[in-house]
This record gives structure tokens, sequence and C-alpha cells, in this order.
């Protein structure tokens, strides 16, 4: 096994917590990281670092995570633009445009959807992210679903089944009906291929009752649950996935202080997803709202062809830091080590000892450009498992 060294490295986000600096983000300067086959061997000061098989020069540049993208729906097909175009006229969001991408995805190939997935991927791949989870939900049908999530298992761990996205146009009369085939037959078909259930609570979706029979029917069969929780209006999301110990509440937008301080008292991680409120010009989720109330939050993209068209966590950090009250140290840790605890993770999200070597090297000095210098493409250099990707 080789080993590697990055020298010369202006500042290092670690996330580790036992380094002792103020900030969570284990903050190095003048840093070095030494890399034993696809994980992280050592960090610490520059003039200490072991000797090794090969050495780099970061050139004073900034080293952190890759980023963890805990929330995405990449596998489909069609475009949206219409929609956006409308809604930027002064058309509210509605989760009905939903359709318009089961429509296409539904008449797309195998092959057409993997080539959609992959060029998403490295778009988001040469934006730093080194991890990412993506949903089925544009397919909507046995086939359909198992076929989305067959097609992302063969590019990630972390699938999620999602067939309860909205009820399925082939249903609109019968969503009782529906809800007992997203629970039985395509939870047979799809559970094989995924690690997560999830389901979209929300009016116009699923409600509370609905939503806790699909996410105890996929723990039943061994999934995890997370939650499209909160997002348009108020509603039972949240406590929903307190309840069940869902690894993730996801949008959290609308929160009574009762839902705050559930999830403050819970394991569940909110995940934040200002790349939706950003395309549907709606209210920002109040993230300081949530850590000063001690709430565990994540950044991810929801990268998606109707909310949020963007696969780029630093421009949602550059969101959160501007208008969600998040500091740029508190936007970094949420979209590197709060999307791994999202995805209950602890080998990706931090550089420490142990945990695989996925980072990303940026062209500034600190991490903090990142929300300083927002839609300038920093990230120059990507390692993912020990080598460089991009
Ligand atoms: O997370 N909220 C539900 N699902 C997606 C939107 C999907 C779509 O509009 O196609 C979301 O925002
Ligand atoms: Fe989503």
């Amino acid at each position: 096994m080789s080993s590697t060294v990055i020298t010369n490295i202006a500042s290092l986000v670690t996330n580790d917590p036992s380094l002792g600096d103020t900030s969570p983000l284990g903050l190095i300067q003048d840093a070095a990281v030494v890399i034993d086959g696809d994980r992280i061997a050592w960090t610490g000061e520059s003039s200490k670092a072991p000797a090794t098989d090969h050495r780099v020069d970061a050139g004073g540049r900034a080293v952190i995570p890759g980023f963890v993208d805990s929330h995405s729906h990449l596998v489909f097909a069609g475009d949206r633009t219409q929609e956006f175009n409308a809604r930027m006229s002064g058309r509210s969001y509605s989760a009905g445009g939903i359709r318009t991408t089961v429509a296409a995805t539904r008449a797309a190939t195998d092959a057409e959807l993997e080539a959609g997935l992959v060029r998403y991927l490295a778009e988001a791949l040469r934006q730093g992210t080194t991890t990412f989870e993506t949903k089925s939900g544009y397919g909507l049908t046995v086939e359909d679903e198992a076929r989305a999530l067959r097609i992302a298992a063969a590019h990630t761990d972390e699938v999620t089944y999602l067939g309860a996205h909205v009820v399925s146009p082939d249903y609109a009369d019968d969503p009782a009906g529906y809800v007992a085939l997203v629970t039985g037959e395509m939870l047979d078909a799809c559970a094989p291929y995924a690690r997560w259930i999830d389901v979209f609570c929300e009016k116009g979706a699923f409600d509370g009752d609905q939503a806790r029979a699909i996410l105890t029917a996929g723990k039943r069969k061994g999934l995890h649950p997370r939650v499209h929780a909160n997002q348009l209006s108020y509603g039972p999301g949240v406590q929903l996935a307190v309840e069940l110990d869902a690894a993730s509440a996801d949008h959290c937008t609308h929160l009574t202080d009762a839902d705050v301080d559930a999830l403050a008292h819970s394991r569940t991680v909110a995940t934040l997803l200002p790349g939706a409120e950003f395309s549907t010009r709606a209210e920002w989720p109040n993230a300081r709202r949530l850590l000063d109330a001690g709430v565990t939050v994540a950044l991810s993209t929801d990268c998606n062809p109707g909310s949020s068209f963007t696969s780029s966590v630093p421009f949602c950090i550059a969101l959160a830091v501007r208008d969600m009250g998040m500091t740029p140290d508190e936007a970094v840790w949420s979209a590197t080590a709060g999307g791994a605890q999202a995805l209950r993770r602890t080998d990706v999200g931090r550089l420490t000892p142990g945990a695989y070597a996925d980072l990303a090297v940026l062209d500034a000095p600190s991490h903090v450009h990142l929300a300083y210098r927002p839609g300038v493409p920093l990230v120059t250099e990507v390692w993912r498992r020990g080598s460089r990707v991009a």
C-alpha cells in the first residue's frame, strides 16, 4: 500500500472535535495530511509530517473533507424549464410538477437514465462532492422504481426508496391502493437495492398516517427511514421522523417550537436544502433557530429537475450563510460532517485517521471563501478513496 503526504496546506478542516480548537471544524493551520491507500493515516502540522512514498504540495491552499450530499433525486429524465420560467414569472411551486418528470422517466431507457445520473455525479464530483445519496421517486410503478434503484445502486451505497414521492397518476382515485402497493409488491422489489426508505409527508402527497405505515413497512424490511418533512407547510413529518428514529428530517422549512424541540432531543438530523427555497422563491428554513436549540443540521443540494436543479454544495453553503443565519464554519461543517451524520456514517465527512481519504482542495486560503466568494469555482482538486479524481 503506498502512502502520500499532502503538504503546504494553509488551513485544514478535519472535523475532528478532539483537536480542541474552539470550532467544531478541528482546524489546523500550515497543515499536512498523510494518506495510506484509501484512508487518512495522519493529520497535523506540516513540519511534523512523517516520511511517505509520495509528496504533493498543496501550494498554500485550503483542504476540506469532500462534501457529503445526503439528499438528491438524480435518476430522472426530461426537463422542467417551462415550470421554472413560470415560477420566475410569479407562479408558485407545487409538487404537481413531479408528474411531468414521472412521465419522462417512464419513457426513458435504462441507458438514458444511467447516462443522466453519471453526468450529474461527475458535475457534483468536480464541485467537491465525494459521497452522495440518491433516491427513486420518478417511476411510481413496481418496475420503474426498482430499475431506478438498481441503476443508482451501481453508483452509490446510499440509495433511498421513494416510491412514496406522490401518489402515482395510475392510482389518482385510489390513494389507499397506492399505499398498499408501496408497502407491498413495490417494497419487495425495491428493498434489495436500497438502504433507506423515504416518504414525502406533505399536503398533496402523503399524510402522517400514510407516511407512518410506509416507513414502518420499510423498517420491517430492513430499510432505515428518512423523511421529506415540513417543506411546503406545517405538518406531522418532523414529529414522525423523530418518533421512528429517522436518520434525517429533510427540508424543515415550516417548524413549530415543538418540532424544533423534538429534533433537539433526538438523533434525527435536520437536513436543510436551500437550493429548493432558492429555485421556488420560498421562505428560507431558519438554520439559526435550529442550531441555537441544539439540533444537528446538515446541508445538501436536493438536486432534482423540479424544485432544485443544482448539484453544487458550495452554492448551498453560500445561500445558507447569506440567508439562513449560518456562519461559514457551521455551513461547512453541515455540508461535510453533518451530511455524514444524516447518513449515519463516521467514515466520511471528516479527515481523521481511519476515515476515507475523500477531500477537496480549494483555490483559497480557507474554507470561509466558499461563502465569501459565492459562485466562484474554488474547488481545484478532488481526492476520493486516496486517489485524485478531479
Ligand atoms: O425534495 N419535495 C419533494 N420532492 C422534491 C421535488 C421534486 C420535484 O419537484 O420534482 C424535493 O424538493
Ligand atoms: Fe427531495
